[in-house]
């Protein structure tokens, strides 16, 4: 039968209890000098370790070989029938469910039999916070004059919900979730005496996934045992297993971002995505990566750039909940939390109703003639068109391309790999090829549209209407026939007229 790691490795000593050294060392004295309370309220989170003790305990007050000891001794019938969890005085019942209920409200008529096999009977019982008022006061009842042949353990995880009357009455102790060094040391004694290979930084990384919770942090380790087949386990392979974020990766951001390298930001970003990381996911990890490195005092920037990129961050995620790619979120966090030496203001305003004929140009995707017809009419309510020729455009392309990318950083990464193709109908297409699509997509974004518009009005000191195109290997203009416009236009609020 396949038993769960963390079953298999119940402490059945105390000194195999990881952490809680306190409240361990206290009890063992306790049972040393056989001066046990005859009630223990047991607190803390989820899986560190409190019914287990609670189980020693009871071991303690019961070994048949040791007599009353803070060394039972595993052999007798009443130590093994402990570890079996069927030894007949150790009455263990779950609060939360209704059978719970039951077996207290029956508590006060079984109480007075002696033990049949031990010293001492135990009651445990666990999530004490989720009993009913009226088994609360059958609890109390008991707990005010117990019979000194039993012992009460009660458990909880959140103890703000037991009555003070209850506390009083208890001898209490806060169990701490498990700190990093007790945890991986647990974690390496099961591994060796599994015959299994891990390095420390596994270890490291199933501690910072458990939470400080030991019974979590063993399930963790045995799902990645159990994906290692009889590999050696290493970082690699357990943050694969446990889909994070490479620490790699995560440092390698860091560095761009703090040398202020937009343009590999936008590389690294990039590739992400190929390597079918998520995004978003990524943003995240680095947020708590970068909190990481605040508490541990080595975040390459001070604690107001720090956290203000962690805010950034956050603040843009939540902007951009509803956007498919995530890739736009990276930019934008990138151009927010990267210093830049020159950071001009874009100071050109267009006209509203322009916006709106542009918006219209590229969302319906029209034909040519449809085009010109509704730049008549725009004609009249705005300045003139200017008249220039391709041949203009590409003269002054890189100048162009530069005056984009001091307004606004990503816009070089969109425009280098952009080609002016032609003007037609006063019109200025420029081409982008398909493995470039999600440029051109950017591009059409109001947000970066509006600031290249603005370059190429300052350049050629009036009104340039542009298109974007896909171009096929031959350079020819081919159908896009995505609805990637519509669903910026939705998502920037704008309206379709
Ligand atoms: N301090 C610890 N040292 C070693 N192992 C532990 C410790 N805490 C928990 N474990 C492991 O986790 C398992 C569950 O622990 P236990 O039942 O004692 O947790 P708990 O604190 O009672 O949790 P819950 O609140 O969920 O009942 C144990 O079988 C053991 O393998
Ligand atoms: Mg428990
Ligand atoms: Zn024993």
């Amino acid at each position: 039968m396949h038993i769960t790691l963390y079953r298999k490795y119940r402490p059945s000593t105390f000194e195999e209890v990881a952490g809680e050294t306190d409240i361990i060392k206290t009890i063992k004295n306790s049972l040393k000098g056989n001066k046990m309370a005859h009630a223990y309220l047991f607190t803390g989170p989820r899986g560190v370790g409190k019914t287990t003790t609670a189980r020693l305990i009871a071991k303690g007050l019961n070994c048949i070989e040791n007599g009353v000891t803070d060394t039972p001794c595993n052999r007798c019938e009443n130590c093994i029938d402990i570890s079996k969890n069927k030894f007949i005085d150790l009455i263990e019942i779950d609060a939360a469910s209704n059978r719970g209920i039951d077996e207290i409200r029956s508590l006060k008529d079984k109480i007075n039999y002696q033990p049949s096999k031990g010293r001492k009977k135990v009651y445990i019982i666990d999530e004490v916070h989720m009993l009913t008022k009226e088994a609360f006061n059958a609890l109390l009842k008991t707990l005010e004059e117990p019979p000194s042949h039993v012992i009460f353990i009660l458990a909880t995880t959140e103890p703000d919900k037991i009555l003070e009357t209850i506390i009083s009455r208890c001898q209490r102790y806060d169990f701490k979730p498990i700190n990093l060094k007790e945890s991986v040391a647990h974690l390496l004694m099961i591994a060796k005496s599994e015959g299994i290979e891990v390095d420390d930084s596994s270890l490291r990384l199933i501690y910072e996934k458990s939470g400080g919770s030991m019974r979590d942090a063993i399930s963790i380790f045995e799902k990645v045992i159990s994906s290692c087949y009889d590999e050696d386990i290493t970082l690699e392979k357990t943050e694969k297993i446990l889909g994070v974020i490479p620490e790699k990766k995560l440092s390698e951001f860091l560095e761009i971002v703090s040398k202020n390298n937009v343009v590999s930001g936008i590389t690294f970003l990039d590739n992400l995505w190929n390597d079918s990381i998520n995004v978003e996911e990524f943003l995240k990890s680095f947020a708590y990566y970068l909190k990481e490195l605040i508490i541990k005092k080595k975040s390459p920037f001070n604690i107001t750039k720090s956290i203000a990129i962690i805010e950034d961050i956050f603040e843009v995620m939540g902007k951009f909940r509803y956007e498919e790619d995530k890739r736009i979120l990276g930019y934008v966090i990138l151009h927010k939390i990267t210093e830049f030496e020159e950071d001009i203001k874009v100071t050109y305003e267009q006209p509203i109703k322009e916006k709106i004929v542009e918006k219209i140009i590229y969302v319906e995707k029209e034909s040519s003639e449809e085009i010109s017809e509704k730049l008549k009419e725009v004609s009249k309510v705005k300045e003139k068109i200017v008249d220039i020729t391709i041949e203009d455009v590409r003269a002054n392309w890189n100048d162009i391309v530069n005056e984009a990318k001091k307004r606004k950083m990503p816009l070089i990464s969109f425009l280098s790999t952009a080609t002016p193709t032609k003007i037609e109908d006063k019109i200025l297409h420029i081409g982008f090829y398909a493995e470039n699509r999600f440029h051109k997509e950017s591009m059409e974004k109001p947000y970066y549209n509006d600031i290249f518009l603005g370059v190429l009005k300052d350049k050629f000191k009036g009104k340039v209407i542009v298109k974007y195109d896909l171009l096929n290997e031959k350079n020819k203009i081919v159908e896009d026939k995505t609805d990637f416009v519509e669903r910026v236009v939705d998502f920037f609020d704008g309206e379709l007229i």
